[in-house]
């Protein structure tokens, strides 16, 4: 009997040892898709969000969810922490405006915030996908604000559509001048997925600009920085170099697997290869992950098989990526497990990035530890 008591109190220990800690105990292990609480033991509230490493602290930004609308209600939010795991509430880094004139007025859809620090500048810049509100997805705007501080407030700077005017480096001159459009071809025919890998979406927004949607920044080696975002309705990648000031464009951009309809772009760079992971189109549900490899950031870039691997891998265990983060000699990828019908209870997928055949890949995994990886 005694023995028995024993073995039960023995197996509760293994239990409790493996649980997550509730509230503010502080965490020694990444738990994805568990809640995550924050040091006063509040929920992390930093949804499509990415990570800046500043003066050994991490800063971890992302949309302010509510329980009941996915609109911008609040703002970007940020957290802080020196082991990743444990994280400091630093409040709202950018908050919408009460001004309804305003672009980030309350209400509007601000989605995926990114910030880095710019290098000739030292101001800390921070892109979003803005949507206009009221307008739903339609004007595909890029968001840019800027902070003396990573915590910031950060100051809402300009909006609007990218590169206007200016032909990607990697499209050809035929592909600029042509006149094929999509009129009578059926959607997802081999010639309508043709006609937009031509450019047509690209030639259509010339004038006005590129569209820009799911989003992510990207600092190379020297310092240049980059915008890489879904464009042309979601059906092609951009690439777009940002200007010294981090402000704006210098115009050089590429097109990344015309007609791949990805979404989610989260990049990384390890020993000269630039590895960038993906998602499908598919709103709030989750689909199967894509991954792109090149050896120059404007490519070519070529599209590998889903990076995810054992069970739930075809809908990338219920996720679609956000960043990725490098750490000492690896990388973290920060996934999102949306909940559309209460947005707030969206949870927060950080996988180790794992290597096989010396490329990229993602096992699903209840609980982790840096130094393991
Ligand atoms: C998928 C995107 O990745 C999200 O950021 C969000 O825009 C949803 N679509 C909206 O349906």
């Amino acid at each position: 009997m005694t023995k028995r008591i024993l073995l039960l109190l023995l197996l509760m220990l293994a239990v409790v040892a493996q649980a997550q800690p509730l509230g503010s105990i502080p965490y020694k292990s990444f738990y994805p898709g568990n809640l995550w609480f924050d040091t006063d033991g509040n929920i992390i509230n930093a949804h499509g969000g990415g990570v800046m490493c500043h003066d050994g602290r991490y800063y971890w930004y992302g949309e302010h969810k509510g329980e009941h609308s996915n609109s911008a209600l609040v703002g970007v939010t940020c957290y802080s922490s020196t082991d990743l795991m444990n994280w400091h509430n630093e409040g709202i880094a950018l908050s919408v405006s009460d001004d309804p004139q305003s672009p980030i007025t309350r209400g509007c859809i601000l989605e995926r915030p990114k910030v880095i620090r710019c290098a000739s500048t030292g101001k800390f810049v921070m892109y979003f996908h803005l949507e206009l509100k009221g307008r739903g997805y339609a004007a595909a705007n890029v968001g840019i604000a800027v902070a003396d501080s990573p915590t910031g407030p950060f100051t809402f700077v300009s909006n609007g559509r990218v590169n206007a005017g200016i032909w990607p480096l990697n499209m050809t001159e035929e592909q600029q001048t042509s006149t094929e459009n999509l009129k009578g071809l059926e959607s997802w025919s081999k010639e309508w997925v043709r006609v937009i890998a031509d450019g047509y979406y690209n030639r259509r927004d010339h004038n006005d600009g590129q569209m820009a949607r799911d989003m992510t920044l990207y600092v190379d080696d020297d310092g240049r920085a980059y915008h890489i975002f879904a464009s042309e309705e979601n059906m092609t990648i951009q690439i777009a170099e940002l200007s010294d000031d981090c402000l704006g464009y210098t115009g050089r951009y590429v097109r990344v697997d015309a007609a791949g309809q990805n979404e989610a772009p989260a990049i990384f760079k390890k020993d000269g290869t630039y590895y960038m992971i993906t998602s499908g189109c598919t709103g709030w549900a989750p689909n199967a992950a894509r991954l792109l490899t090149a050896s120059s950031i404007f490519g070519p870039w070529t599209r590998h098989d889903n990076p995810c691997r054992g069970k739930g891998a075809d809908l990338t265990f219920q996720s679609q990526s956000t960043y990725i983060l490098p750490v000492g000699d690896g990388f973290i990828f920060m996934a999102d497990r949306w909940n559309p019908d209460n947005p707030i209870d969206g949870r927060y997928m950080w996988l180790p990035i794992e290597w096989e055949d010396g490329l990229p890949v993602l096992r699903m995994t209840k609980r982790w530890n840096l130094e393991n990886k």
